[in-house]
């Protein structure tokens, strides 16, 4: 099987008066497998149904293989859609819910089930084929579905949200099932997710979507590391959100005055000299003493246990700080006045916008 592009030109979809999905411009690499990462609501399964032809869009065009799919339904292109509800045909076979889409191709029964086979085989279901779906677990139900849905060979695999009835071990374990999948058949994989989790460990690239907008398209290191908008970097990891007035403005750098004092980080926006701004720092990335230049005094005021990490909430002037630090002897006899220090690159400064919590 071989996987196409996926190129969205100026795509947008309304309902009535409502904008469910904004303008948007979006290039997907044929054989990548792409996430649209955002909360419930944001539009993520409108721009996937109408890249498989379920929706036509208000505007724009969505090309697949480098073909414009205006007036194409979802059977004349070259993908396949994968729901949440799978909707495996519980009295018929695992074999035959694979093979179930090719008799409409007028393809014979022998050939149908050796079909079958192969993708069972691929799923790592091979032994599987004669058993009903309710003899097997959620996660090789799962499988059957990605199989049936390959039978008909589509170039791109569209999955809304497939893993999440799932409970979290499977949840996990079915990731690296996936990515696994899709490196074996090779084809494009566009699958859409709340999960932040889901997104990061499996994907080529993920879309980061915020009321019916990509907010930034990038591969998993880029978005912890380098979020473009306060929406990414509040949506994406944990993160310390201060509020504050910009103070000093140099090219790269900005200086913000801030309840817990004056705070230095990299600018990643367009912020003005008075006017106010977001300064965001990861738990991970305070460190415990005044090793860097943005110093804190703070009060330590709960210590959470996460196993190897703990989570320390310090007060400082109104604001709970969220430190994050290795488990270990030093961490259990802390006093309760410190200080902690963030480096300058590790603070990121953003103009105000939408967080992603509230
Ligand atoms: N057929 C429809 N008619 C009217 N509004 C819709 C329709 N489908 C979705 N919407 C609206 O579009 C927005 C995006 O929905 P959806 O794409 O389902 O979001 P997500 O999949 O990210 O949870 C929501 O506000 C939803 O109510
Ligand atoms: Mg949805």
């Amino acid at each position: 099987m071989r996987g196409k592009d996926v190129r969205l030109d100026k795509v947008s979809i309304r309902f009535g008066d409502s904008t469910a999905v904004q303008p948007t411009d979006l290039s997907i690499h044929a054989g990548e497998f792409f996430s649209i990462l955002g909360p419930s609501g944001c539009g993520k399964t409108t721009l996937l149904r109408t890249i498989s032809g379920f929706i036509q869009p208000s505007e724009g065009r969505v090309l697949i293989g480098g073909e414009d799919m205006a007036g194409k339904g979802p059977n004349e292109r070259p993908t396949a859609l994968i729901f949440q509800n799978l909707a495996l045909f519980p009295l018929m076979s695992v074999a035959e819910n694979v093979a179930f889409g090719l008799e409409a191709r007028g393809m014979r029964k022998a050939d149908r089930l050796k079909r079958a086979q192969e993708l069972l085989d691929l799923v790592a279901l091979g032994g599987f084929g004669d058993k009903r779906p309710s003899d097997l677990s959620g996660g090789q139900r799962q499988r059957v579905a990605i199989a049936r849905a390959l039978a008909v060979e589509p170039a791109v695999l569209l999955l809304d949200e497939p893993l999440s009835a799932l409970d979290l071990k499977l949840r996990q374990h079915m990731r690296s099932e996936l990515r696994a999948i899709q490196k074996r058949v090779g084809i494009t994989f566009i699958y859409i997710t709340h999960d932040q989790g889901e997104a990061l460990a499996m994907s080529d690239r993920v879309a980061v979507m915020s009321r019916g907008k990509l907010e930034q398209v990038a591969d998993a290191d880029t978005l912890y590391a380098e979020p473009a908008t306060p929406f990414v970097a509040t949506f994406v990891g944990e993160q310390n959100v201060l509020r504050g007035t910009v103070t000093s403005l140099a090219d790269t750098l900005a200086a913000l005055d801030t309840p817990i004092g004056r705070v230095e980080g990299r600018v990643k926006g367009p912020i003005r000299l008075g006017e106010p701004a977001l300064l965001m720092i990861r738990p991970e990335r305070i460190v415990l003493g005044t090793g860097g230049v943005n110093a804190v005094p703070v009060r330590l005021a709960a210590r959470n246990l996460e196993g190897p990490s703990v989570h320390l909430q310090c007060a400082a002037a109104g604001q709970t700080l969220t430190v994050t630090v290795p488990n270990g002897p030093s961490v259990r006899a802390l006093p309760d006045e410190l200080t902690l220090s963030f480096g300058v690159e590790d603070a990121l400064v953003f103009p105000m916008g939408t967080l992603a919590h509230g």
